[in-house]
């Protein structure tokens, strides 16, 4: 408890530190930038060193500093989420995530990177700048629908050439009066008004500034599954610190709405989880706990020049030489860094067991559906209930995969979300061989996954698995319960 008091002690003294002594904060003129000034070069002209500071996000980041996020590093190399986790290229098979799906890099690329895409995965068209362009708001607003279902191509065009490729933009966080924090995204709003948080204090507006694009949103859908409104989240029971996967996939659960996509292996219409910073860093971390916010360790101060600044070139600590730790923690550089592999390892264990536990269990429903095809009488209210426990396990998995730290957020509901997941996923496996077998099917222990159908030959750019680039279980504990054999790559 005396630590506890004492760091937290340390971390709001280091913030007045900051601003009190030390080289001298940056001075903030007013009145210099023009209002709905969308172009960053501008907003540059008054603040140069920070404007600096967000261009380098386009520079690749020291490689082999971190373990598990590879993103845009001096190696160059994109990293192919589908090679690294084998077992989502099965389950995300039937949607975009399932064709290409690549490791996040530069703010700089957020954009760029869509262009880029395989051109399936931006289908939904003008919705997907939601958490991409500074534009979407204005543009969401003027046009409505036509924005918003439009090819993406032609919603780009709807930004000037120029600003098209700006991804998050001084204009999306500051006010231009007096480069207070602010935010640029309506369902951000919306979402903060369901779980009724009105008063906002500055260490919550140093998170809010992340939030508005690291929280996990669904697009609104008709029957057909096609764009019927602007990215929502599902925060329905959840309340501030305590928006929990529960609350998350019963609202995503309640009707057609938000149902995205179908699972081609087992045929079950889904809903999806996009990268839940916010809501898995919100939910009582350590950290969430004590105060800290998502720029205390994404954008410490730093000395450039006779002036100290918030850095703005976002990207993970550990590429930043663990500098925005040392701000509250004495601890040297190479125990943080332990202590976040640690805990990655760990999470990296769990999720390695989850996504082929989900995997084995599609394979089961994938054996179920086609019997009963074929004319098998498989147990209806056995299907059904393994069904429901499968979504349960599977949506589970999205949320921590989708999340973009590998646990440290927020390491023991990590480890909560995943224990359920594995649970419910093997709870719907034995629901599903209780019936198979009643059915006189024989099931093999090991269900053969058949990973090299779904790895390979990917979208219209033919994507491949790429074996050197799989992560696999630290603790070698996979190998019992996912046999080599019965990958099938
Ligand atoms: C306007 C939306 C938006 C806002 C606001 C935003 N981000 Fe991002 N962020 C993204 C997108 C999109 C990517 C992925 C870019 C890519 O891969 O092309 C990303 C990537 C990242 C990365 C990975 C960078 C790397 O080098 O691999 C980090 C870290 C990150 N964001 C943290 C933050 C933090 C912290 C904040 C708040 C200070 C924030 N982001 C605000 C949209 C946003
Ligand atoms: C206590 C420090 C801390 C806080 C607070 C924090 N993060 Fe992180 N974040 C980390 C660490 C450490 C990693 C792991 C980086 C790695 O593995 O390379 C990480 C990873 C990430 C990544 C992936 C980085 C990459 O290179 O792909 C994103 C995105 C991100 N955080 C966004 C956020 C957002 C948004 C918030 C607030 C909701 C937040 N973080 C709060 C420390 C923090
Ligand atoms: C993703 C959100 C985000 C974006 C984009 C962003 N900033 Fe910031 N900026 C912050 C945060 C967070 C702070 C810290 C503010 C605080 O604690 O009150 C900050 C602080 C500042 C400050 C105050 C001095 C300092 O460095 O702490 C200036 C000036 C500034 N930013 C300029 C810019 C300019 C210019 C751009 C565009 C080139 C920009 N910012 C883009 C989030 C952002
Ligand atoms: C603004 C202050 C602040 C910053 C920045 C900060 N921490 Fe912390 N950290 C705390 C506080 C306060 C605690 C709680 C202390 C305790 O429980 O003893 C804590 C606890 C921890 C713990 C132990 C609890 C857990 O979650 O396992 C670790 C590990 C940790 N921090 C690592 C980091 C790393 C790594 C970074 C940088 C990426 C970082 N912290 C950045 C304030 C901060």
């Amino acid at each position: 408890m005396k630590r506890y008091a004492l760091l937290a002690t340390l971390a709001s003294l280091s913030l007045c530190l900051c601003v009190g002594c030390g080289p001298e904060p940056q001075p903030i003129t007013a009145g210099l930038i023009k209002d709905g000034e969308f172009d960053p070069e501008e907003w540059g002209k008054v603040y140069p060193l920070e404007y600096e500071s967000w261009l380098k996000t386009k520079e690749p980041k020291p490689v082999g500093t971190s373990r598990y996020k590879r993103g845009w590093d001096t190696d160059k190399i994109v990293y192919d989420k589908l090679s690294e986790y084998p077992y989502a290229a099965l389950l995300y098979n039937g949607w975009g995530f399932g064709i290409e799906y690549n490791e996040p890099r530069g703010h700089f690329f957020a954009i760029t990177d869509q262009i880029e895409i395989d051109s399936s995965r931006v289908k939904p068209g003008g919705v997907c700048l939601a958490c991409k362009s500074p534009y979407h708001k204005t543009l969401a607003n003027t046009h409505g629908m036509k924005y918003l279902t439009a090819k993406f191509t032609d919603a780009l065009d709807m930004i000037s050439p120029k600003m098209r490729e700006t991804g998050p933009a001084c204009i999306d966080c500051h006010k231009n009066t007096d480069m207070g924090l602010t935010t640029n995204k309506d369902h951000l709003k919306r979402g903060l008004e369901l779980i009724g948080k009105k008063e906002i204090s500055r260490q919550e507006a140093r998170t809010l500034a992340c939030a508005q694009c690291h929280i996990t949103y669904y697009v609104p859908r008709d029957r057909d599954k096609k764009v019927a409104g602007d990215a929502t989240m599902p925060w329905t029971g959840g309340s501030w610190g305590n928006i929990s996967i529960e609350n998350i996939i019963a609202d995503l659960l309640t009707d057609f709405r938000r149902i995205e996509w179908t699972q081609k292996v087992t045929g079950i219409d889904m809903p999806y989880i996009r990268h839940p910073e916010f809501e898995l860093f919100s939910r009582q971390s350590v950290h969430f706990r004590a105060g800290v916010a998502c720029a205390d360790c994404h954008m410490p101060y730093r000395r450039t020049g006779a002036y100290k600044i918030s850095d703005h070139d976002v990207t993970s600590p550990l590429k930043a030489e663990l500098m925005a730790c040392a701000q509250c923690h004495t601890e040297s550089a190479t125990w943080l860094k332990g202590q976040i592999f640690a805990t990655q390892d760990r999470t990296m264990s769990l999720l390695s067991r989850a996504g082929y536990a989900c995997a084995a269990t599609a394979k089961l429903i994938e054996l179920a559906n086609a019997r009963r095809a074929a004319g098998s009488a498989i147990d209806p209210v056995l299907y059904e209930k393994a069904k429901g426990a499968y979504m349960q396990g599977f949506l589970r998995l999205v949320f921590i995969s989708a999340e973009n730290s590998l646990g440290f957020h927020n390491a023991p509901e990590t480890g909560r979300v995943l224990g359920d997941s594995i649970a419910y996923a093997n709870r719907a496996g034995a629901l599903l061989r209780q019936a198979l077998a009643k059915a006189g099917i024989d099931a093999p222990a090991d269900m053969n996954l058949e990973l090299a159908k779904y790895l390979n030959n990917r979208g219209e750019k033919k994507l491949n698995f790429r074996r050197e680039q799989e992560l696999r279980d630290p603790f070698d504990t996979e190998r019992y319960f996912t046999p080599e054999t019965a990958k099938g790559y």
